[in-house]
This record gives structure tokens, C-alpha cells and sequence, in this order.
């Protein structure tokens, strides 16, 4: 089959379009003809070293949508049945191929209704909003979220299924995805850059759950604005250092903090299937951005830092051949690189 590898650390050009031999499905698991695959900021950090992946070569990607190839004996899928999954690319070879094998506790049947490139785009950005809000911070109706960041992979889902458990929701972007970030489901569009954003996020109302994807620049800044009892999801940074700069308040106001690595989800397939209720509802809605080919691998994880967009990249590993009919969104893409 084809895949894309790095067989040592590094920038984009460590990534090669290889021919490598189709992995083999466990009794316990399925194997997935590879219809689309996300791409996230995670992957660049297993190419780089940052997070060392279980072995090299190594094939980047944790999310999969496609078609069952190969169903195990001890699962309850069939071959022929639309499925998606994530947790891919860490223990376990990743996602970036024309085949991939993988745990069916890892994975959901699509729904009709979605893509394959919208079920990609949902599966990873999707659990992590979900472990953040749902199952670490026990998010509840008539609550207020704070999602940062809300026009990236996580923030767009995050926004989503805020919403739709009933809560209200003050979102931090670009100016740019205020109207589509408004549509999606957030009551509030504030632009991160504002001198004055904690006010306005005190005016929009104190949040109760916090989701913050850059804590060397929020920590201190979540504190000051969150209502009493905040619950704080910590799922990224920037740089490796984040402190409170009033700890004493934070103890007034008896804030905690979660930590959250999607990683660590007990079963994926489990959150993937109400994730799958959920878009098959209409509640929910993953944006996929661009397409990429297999060949483009590079490019897309170029794109995932240095570029703003609305949503998710994504690819496709037989593009080249679908290409006339590609789906570009121009309303979620911005020229602004960063
Ligand atoms: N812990 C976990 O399990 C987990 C899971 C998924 C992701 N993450 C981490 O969470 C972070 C976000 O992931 P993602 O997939 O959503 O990335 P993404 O799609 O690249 O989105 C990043 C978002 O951050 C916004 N942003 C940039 N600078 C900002 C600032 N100063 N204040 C507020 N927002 C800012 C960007 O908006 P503009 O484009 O307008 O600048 C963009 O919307 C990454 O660090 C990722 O590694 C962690």
C-alpha cells in the first residue's frame, strides 16, 4: 500500500511517500480502507520528537474514516460498514495511508449523512472537546463555556457540542469567523486580540468551564475571569511553562484544573458514536477546510501552524484522481498566514 513516513525527526521533508506492506487486523479489531484522514498540530509534534512515537519508520495521522476491509471475529463490525476512528498515530501506527488497522474500541460507524472527510475532521478535535467539557469538567445545561481559540479544530467542535448540551457559549477568534463561529452555535465572538478581553469576557458572563489550548498565555487570565467553581480544561500550550499569578485567588474562587490528553480516552469508539449522534442530528457540524492528497502530506502539516482557517485539513489518499470535483471552502479560508 502507500504510505506517508518519517524514518528520523524533523521538519516537513522528513515525510516520504512510500510503498510498505498492509498491516494485518487483529481479531479484536478492524481493517479500514483509508477514505480520509485529519490532519492535527500532533502529528508535527511526533515528526519533530517531541512526542517520540512507539517505533520508526513511522506513519503520521490519528484520525481515519473509510470502509471496513477486514472485521475481526471478536468485533461487531462487517466488512462494507462506513466507519471512523481516532487514537491512531501514537502506540499505534498512524492514519496517513491507504490502509490502517485498527482496535474496534477505537472506532464508530459513520453516519450516512457524513463524509468521510467530515467523519476524519470530527473523530480527534471531536473527542478532545468532548473529554474536555463533557467528561472532565461535567459541563451542564444553562452553564457558560469559554472556548479560546474557537475557529481551530478543537474550538469549531468544542463551540458545537457546548451548545448543544444547553450551554451558552463565549468564544475567543479572529474577527474574520465571528459570523460563521455565531452560526455554529457560540453566543458570544470575541477578537483574542483586544486589549480589554477579559472585560468583555466578564460582560458576556463569568464562565462556569474553560477550555484552554494556549495556558502560558490564559492560565492567569482564566482565572480572573471565571465564575466561582470554575473548571479549567488544559489541552494545549505554547510553551512548556503556565502559572496562576494569584494562586490565593484561585483558591477563593475554588477553580480546578484538568488536564486533558484526548490519548487517554478509555474507549474512542464509545465517545465517537455519540459524536456520530450527535452530526447525524445536525447538531453538531465538523468544517473540513482543504483537501490534501497523499503526496501532500507535507504541505498540510506546514499548513496546520502556519496557516489560519476555519476547522479542519484533511486527507484524501487518492485526491489526485477526484481532484475537478474537490470541495474547497473559501468562507473558512483566510489569507492571513500567521
Ligand atoms: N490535549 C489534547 O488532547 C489535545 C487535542 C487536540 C489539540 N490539542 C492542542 O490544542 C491546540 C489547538 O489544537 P487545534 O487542533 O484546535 O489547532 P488549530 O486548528 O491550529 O487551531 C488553533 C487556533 O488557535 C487560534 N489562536 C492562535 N493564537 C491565539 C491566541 N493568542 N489566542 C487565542 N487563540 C489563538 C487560531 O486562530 P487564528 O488562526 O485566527 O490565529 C486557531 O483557531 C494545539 O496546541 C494542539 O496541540 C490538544
Amino acid at each position: 500500500m502507500r504510505a506517508v513516513q518519517f524514518t528520523e525527526y524533523g521538519g516537513p521533508e522528513v515525510l516520504e511517500l512510500v510503498e510498505t506492506e498492509r498491516p494485518v487486523s487483529a481479531v479484536d479489531g478492524v481493517l479500514i480502507a483509508v477514505e480520509a484522514a485529519a490532519v492535527n498540530p500532533v502529528d508535527t509534534y511526533f515528526r519533530e520528537g517531541a512526542y517520540e512515537p512507539a517505533e520508526l519508520p513511522w506513519i503520521p495521522g490519528s484520525d481515519v474514516a473509510g470502509t471496513v476491509v477486514e472485521a475481526g471475529d471478536e468485533t461487531d463490525f462487517a466488512v462494507g460498514d462506513r466507519v471512523f476512528a481516532t487514537g491512531l498515530g501514537n502506540s499505534r501506527q498512524g492514519t496517513c495511508a491507504e490502509y490502517v488497522a485498527a482496535p474496534a474500541s477505537a472506532v464508530a460507524e459513520l453516519p450516512e449523512s457524513l463524509s468521510f472527510a467530515e467523519g476524519a475532521a470530527m473523530a480527534l478535535v471531536g473527542v478532545t472537546a468532548w473529554q474536555s467539557l463533557v467528561a472532565a469538567c461535567s459541563l451542564e445545561p444553562g452553564e457558560r463555556v469559554l472556548v479560546h481559540g474557537g475557529s481551530g479544530g478543537v474550538g469549531h467542535l468544542a463551540i458545537q457540542l457546548a451548545a448543544a448540551t444547553g450551554a451558552r457559549v463565549t468564544t475567543t477568534a479572529s474577527p474574520t469567523y465571528h459570523d460563521r463561529l455565531i452560526d455554529l452555535g457560540a453566543d458570544d465572538a470575541l477578537d483574542y486580540r483586544r486589549d480589554d478581553l477579559d472585560d468583555a469576557v466578564v460582560a458576556a458572563g463569568r464562565p462556569d468551564v474553560l477550555l484552554d489550548h494556549r495556558l502560558d498565555d490564559y492560565l492567569s487570565f482564566d482565572a480572573r475571569v471565571a465564575a466561582q467553581g470554575g473548571r479549567i480544561a488544559a489541552i494545549g500550550n505554547t510553551d512548556s511553562s503556565a502559572t496562576f499569578a494569584d494562586v490565593p485567588a484561585c483558591r477563593a474562587k475554588a477553580l480546578s484544573v484538568h488536564h486533558v490528553s484526548m490519548f487517554n480516552t478509555p474507549e474512542f469508539g464509545a465517545v465517537l458514536a455519540r459524536l456520530a449522534t450527535l452530526a447525524a442530528d445536525g447538531a453538531i457540524e465538523p468544517v473540513v477546510v482543504r483537501e490534501y492528497d497523499l503526496a501532500e502530506v507535507a504541505d498540510a502539516q506546514r499548513a496546520v501552524l502556519d496557516e489560519s482557517f476555519l476547522g479542519k485539513l484533511v486527507v484524501t489518499p487518492d485526491l489526485s484522481a477526484r481532484r475537478p470535483s474537490l470541495r474547497v471552502c473559501q468562507s473558512s479560508l483566510t489569507s492571513t498566514a500567521r
